[in-house]
């Protein structure tokens, strides 16, 4: 099986490293390579076959057919797992939008709610909701993007504390929730519901706002069946959903991720497993099948890049 671990292409000059992604600057522009890297717990816990290519063409996909809304910073994707992007001042503000009440961490709706939290991002929601119900209209909940964690302020904070101007924080919030409602209705015709999703915005040479990143992945949003939610939810169930967290868990109960220096390798099977699960997801997000890129991969992408007019 080939798996993109990592990329050192000298040719593009020095490499700036993210948890997923390698990226290069060339004449001005990115180049985004999207790896196999798969991290939890601020680390890399293995690395997934294919992922990196899903993640980079379910972004693909998605800018394809958002662009009329907001412009992205997508100038060609000239292999698989590598998009040459416009280079952006990125805004210090995650753009979180919600359509559901749910989630299990601290900072999820569904954890504040039931502590008893009302107002996300200026709307107040009503006395009774219960966990994963469709909110009232999808919400805009944005954090900050800080090196330390991120946090949740509100809108009135954010631009106390300068992270970003009314005018701005305005366009922001207007966008995010457009290309949400987008998802939704994109997403519902391949029998999904997009419950939730988290943009990142950057500024154009022109000032003017641009997508970047990446947008309705399966890492950076949450996805349910669609034909299976109305019965579950009546039932008291949880939604069917695309489950990434048993790999998650299985670490947890073999090891300490937060302290070991090393990790044990992850189970090939479980590895295997998630690989045919962002396949799968690949599929039915775009309705189409999933075309393996040629192998092996970095041979592949060197060339795709050398030949590639920047
Ligand atoms: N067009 C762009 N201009 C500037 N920065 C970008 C652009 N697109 C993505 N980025 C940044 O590049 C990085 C992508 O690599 P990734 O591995 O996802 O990083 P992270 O570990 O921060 O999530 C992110 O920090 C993202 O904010
Ligand atoms: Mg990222």
């Amino acid at each position: 099986m080939n798996i993109l671990t990592e990329t050192n292409f000298a040719f593009l000059g020095p490499r700036r490293a993210g948890k997923v992604r390698d990226i290069y600057e060339r004449n001005g522009k990115l180049v985004i390579i999207t790896t196999d890297r798969h991290s939890s717990f601020d680390r890399i816990i293995a690395h997934i076959p294919w992922k990196g290519q899903v993640l980079n063409q379910v972004s693909a996909w998605w800018f394809e057919r958002t662009k009329d809304i907001v412009p992205n910073h997508v100038l060609a994707v000239p292999d698989p797992n590598v998009t040459v992007a416009r280079k952006c001042t990125m805004l210090p503000v995650e753009a979180v939008v919600r359509g559901y009440l749910t989630g299990v961490t601290d900072t999820a709706a569904w954890t504040r709610y039931a502590a008893g939290e009302r107002t996300f991002g200026g709307t107040h929601l009503p006395e009774g909701m219960r966990k994963n119900q469709r909110l009232p209209q999808p919400i805009f909940d944005p954090t900050t993007k800080e090196a330390a964690h991120d946090r949740t302020l509100t809108p009135e904070q954010m631009i106390a504390e300068g992270f970003i101007t009314r005018d701005l924080f305005d366009r922001v919030k207007a966008t995010a929730l457009a290309l949400f409602a987008r998802g939704q209705d994109l997403a519902a015709r391949n029998g999904l519901i997009l419950v939730d999703t988290k943009y990142e915005f950057g500024l154009g040479a022109d000032g003017g706002l641009v997508l970047i990143d990446e947008i309705h992945t399966p890492d950076s949003s949450r996805y349910w069946q669609r034909d299976s939610y109305a019965d579950r939810f009546a039932a008291g169930g949880e939604p069917q959903y695309f489950d990434k967290e048993f790999l998650r868990l299985w670490f947890r109960d073999h090891c300490d991720p937060y302290r070991d220096a090393t990790l044990p390798p992850a189970p090939p099977e479980l590895v295997q497993e998630l690989s045919r699960r962002y396949v799968a997801m690949y599929e039915q997000i775009t309705g189409t099948k999933f075309a393996y890129g040629e192998t092996p991969i970095l041979p592949r992408i060197e060339s795709n890049l050398k030949s590639f007019a920047f």
